[in-house]
Parts: structure tokens; sequence; C-alpha cells
């Protein structure tokens, strides 16, 4: 082989290299690994019940849903929102929940999570079925869900305050 033709191979495989390299240090998981944050991450940690506990302490409390989108649903919070929950099981009007905080609703009608993450003071927002296939995903505009969860009353941009 041609000397030049080698070094063409050679920088070729190194940029395709360093490429995939990049790519897959960015895709799954966010600064700090423990916070990963993509769609799938997001519903493993939302399987994982010894990590939440449902609004108001009550597991068996199902809400009707008929102010949002999705009917009737479970609410949960990881140790992290709960902790936040001190105005008689609400966030207080005025502050924010911390970074790491996770609340999923849960509609068992047809198995959907419809996930909040706080990253870096501000909310990441997903929707994903219980098999994985994706009705949101993270990585879309949330404006979709920040426009209706600003309604008025809202607690840290929170609506189930409102209503349960
Ligand atoms: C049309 C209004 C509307 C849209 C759009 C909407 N939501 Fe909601 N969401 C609500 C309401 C109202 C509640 C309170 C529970 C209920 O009544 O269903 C809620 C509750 C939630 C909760 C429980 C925490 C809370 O705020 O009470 C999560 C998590 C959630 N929604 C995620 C999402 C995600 C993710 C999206 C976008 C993909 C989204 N929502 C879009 C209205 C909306």
């Amino acid at each position: 082989m041609h000397h030049s033709k080698v070094k063409v191979l050679v920088v070729g495989f190194a940029a395709v290299l360093t490429a995939s390299v990049l790519f897959s240090c960015r895709k799954d998981v966010g600064v700090n690994p423990l916070l990963a944050y993509n769609d799938k991450a997001l519903l493993d940690s939302a399987k994982n019940e010894a990590a939440f506990t449902y609004y108001k302490n009550s597991p068996s409390s199902v809400y009707s849903g008929t102010n949002g989108p999705h009917g009737a649903f479970k609410l949960k919070f990881n140790k992290i929102a709960y902790a936040a929950l001190t105005d008689n099981g609400k966030l207080p009007v005025g502050q924010q929940f911390p970074n790491g905080s996770f609340i999923v609703k849960e509609i068992p009608s047809n198995g959907l999570y419809a996930m909040m993450y706080k990253r870096e003071g501000s909310w990441i927002w997903s929707e994903v079925y219980n098999d994985g296939s994706i009705l949101y995903s993270a990585l879309q505009d949330p404006s979709v869900c920040t426009s209706c969860h600003s309604q008025s009353g809202h607690r840290d941009l929170v609506v189930s305050f409102n209503f349960y």
C-alpha cells in the first residue's frame, strides 16, 4: 500500500473513533452519572418503588385526573422531592423543589409514566409507557408540558396541589 493511503486510512480511523467516543459519552447520562435523565433511565427509576413515597403517604389513592390530560392517576415523589412537601403534604407556596427531585404520575389504565425530574434548576419532562415506548421524550421541546403546568396556582410547575 502506498504510504499516503495508509496515512489517510489512519487519520480516517482516528476521526471515526473520536466521533464515536464523543457520541457515546453524550448519549445517556448527565454530568453526575447518578442523575441519569434519559427516557429509559427515568423509566427505570420510576419503577423502583423503594425510592418513592406516594402523595400524602397514601399508596392506594387513585386520583380522578379530570383536570389533566391523562385520566385517573397515582402520584409519587422520590425522597428528595417528598422531603420538600412541608406545607401539609404540599410544597410551600413560593418554594422550589431541590435538584434531584423526581415526581411520577402513574396512569394505571394504560401503563404510562408521566415524569418530572429536577436537574440543574429546571425540570426534565418525559412520558414513557412501562414497556419502554416513548410518548413524549425528554429530548423534545417541553413547552407542551410547561405551558399547561404554569397555570395559576402551580407550585414550581407542579399542579396536583391545586386539586388534591
Ligand atoms: C393540558 C394540561 C397539561 C398538559 C399539556 C400536561 N399536563 Fe401534566 N398535569 C396536568 C394536571 C392538571 C396535572 C394534575 C393532575 C391531574 O389532574 O391530572 C398534571 C400532573 C402531572 C404530573 C404530576 C405532578 C404535578 O404537576 O401534579 C406530572 C409528572 C406531569 N403532569 C407530567 C407531564 C408531562 C411530562 C407533560 C408533557 C409531556 C404534561 N404533564 C403535560 C396538566 C397537564
